[in-house]
């Protein structure tokens, strides 16, 4: 039986525990969205995971729904990245890139006047998608999502190869991996989506056509990165940026087939309305594991205790930790201790300095 503390081998990354750090967007990149010092000195405070996953990193500038989000497109964001990534070694651990195409999910306000490009320009909604901007006092607030407009074929072609270069990028800056993220009603999940994608191309149409974008997505990653290097986060029944789909079971029931046949590293299950206090990790799993073989992660609502469960009975093979990760640096000690936990203050969520970021005390 394994526990939250059995080593892995991961197709080849030694992991010490079961424990993933969730995905955590924290605003503190600078000029051209280069990723800063002091994230190193985050990131590295939480090197006792098992695997470290970053923030999610804009793969274009076509994509910012979070100002001041990092980027991984520039040779800057890579020098940039390195530095965290060296932190990270040096203090043990390993560090996987999020890489993030925010598709509808954004304003012209910082999108230097573009409008978000999306499947279909579905913009019914507007109002429900969580676009935040940096006032100039140094605040963070939501701003309005503005329209945005279907893409053609070649921009849909120049997104992936967005995704192939990020992922090459995220490699050269010395990351152990990447994580497709297709949840959250970003760029991927909204081509999945028969609500938000009414394409009647060969990117839309029928589940095969619904697919077809997140497929090319990952064939793209696969030419530059080995599979064992390449992870992918969905969230099925997400209600966060209103995705709307239809038949999530019948669309995660094949994406959780298609992440099979690539035999990427780990499938990320992320049960996202479980943060609004409605958790679907139940149906997630009754969703993907019968055709899924391979690590299955999942993340959100999770209580240690019933991670320790969950690994034990089998359900799931790694635990992602969010914000008990952002407000204990060494949250597995934590955990194995049986807490004390630090609570997650809201102040320096997103963006700012140290102040809820680097201030959190260790044990
Ligand atoms: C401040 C903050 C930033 C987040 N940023 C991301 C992100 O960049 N990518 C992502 O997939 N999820 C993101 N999430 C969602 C978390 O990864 C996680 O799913 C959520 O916090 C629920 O897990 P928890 O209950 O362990 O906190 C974020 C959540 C928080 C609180």
């Amino acid at each position: 039986m394994s526990t939250l503390f059995s080593p892995m081998d991961l197709k080849g990354h030694a992991l010490p525990n079961r424990i993933a750090m969730a995905p955590l967007t924290r605003c503190r990149a600078g000029d051209g969205d280069v990723p800063q010092p002091i994230s190193a000195v985050y990131y590295a405070q939480r090197a006792s995971a098992g695997i470290v996953i970053s923030e999610a990193t804009n793969v274009t500038p076509k994509s910012c729904a979070f100002e001041k989000a990092p980027g991984i497109y520039s040779e800057a964001q890579v020098a940039g990245w390195k530095v965290i990534t060296d932190a990270v070694h040096k203090a043990g651990g390993r560090i996987f890139m999020q890489l993030w195409h925010c598709g509808r999910v954004g304003s012209e306000a910082i999108l230097n006047g573009e409008a978000p490009l999306s499947p279909s320009g579905v913009n019914d909604d507007l109002g429900t998608l969580q676009v935040y901007g940096l006032m100039a006092n140094g605040r963070y607030a939501q701003i309005a999502a503005t329209p945005s407009r279907a893409m053609t074929l070649a921009e849909i072609q120049e997104t992936i190869a967005d995704y192939a270069t990020g992922a090459a990028n995220a490699i050269k800056a010395g990351c152990d991996g990447v994580e497709i993220h297709a949840a959250n009603g970003y760029l991927p999940h909204q081509f999945l989506s028969a609500t938000l994608n009414q394409r009647t191309d060969q990117y839309g149409g029928s589940l095969q056509g619904r697919l077809q974008f997140l497929k090319e997505v990952i064939e793209a990653v696969l030419a530059k990165v080995d599979a064992s290097k390449v992870g992918i986060r969905i969230s099925p029944f997400a209600g966060y940026n209103n995705t709307r789909d239809p038949n999530a079971k019948e669309t995660f029931t094949a994406v959780a087939k298609m992440v099979e046949s690539y035999g990427l590293v780990y499938l990320h299950v992320a049960d996202t309305n479980a943060w609004g206090g409605t958790p679907d990790m139940p149906d997630i799993l009754k969703t993907v594991r019968p055709h899924y073989t391979g690590c299955l992660m999942g993340n959100g609502g999770i209580d240690p205790v019933d991670a320790q469960k969950m690994v034990e009975d089998g359900a799931l093979d790694m635990v992602a930790f969010g914000r008990p990760f952002l407000s204990n640096p060494d949250l597995p000690a934590r955990i194995k201790n049986g807490g004390p936990y630090n609570e997650a203050r809201y102040v320096g969520w997103y963006g700012g300095s140290e102040e809820g970021y680097t201030d959190y005390p260790t044990l």
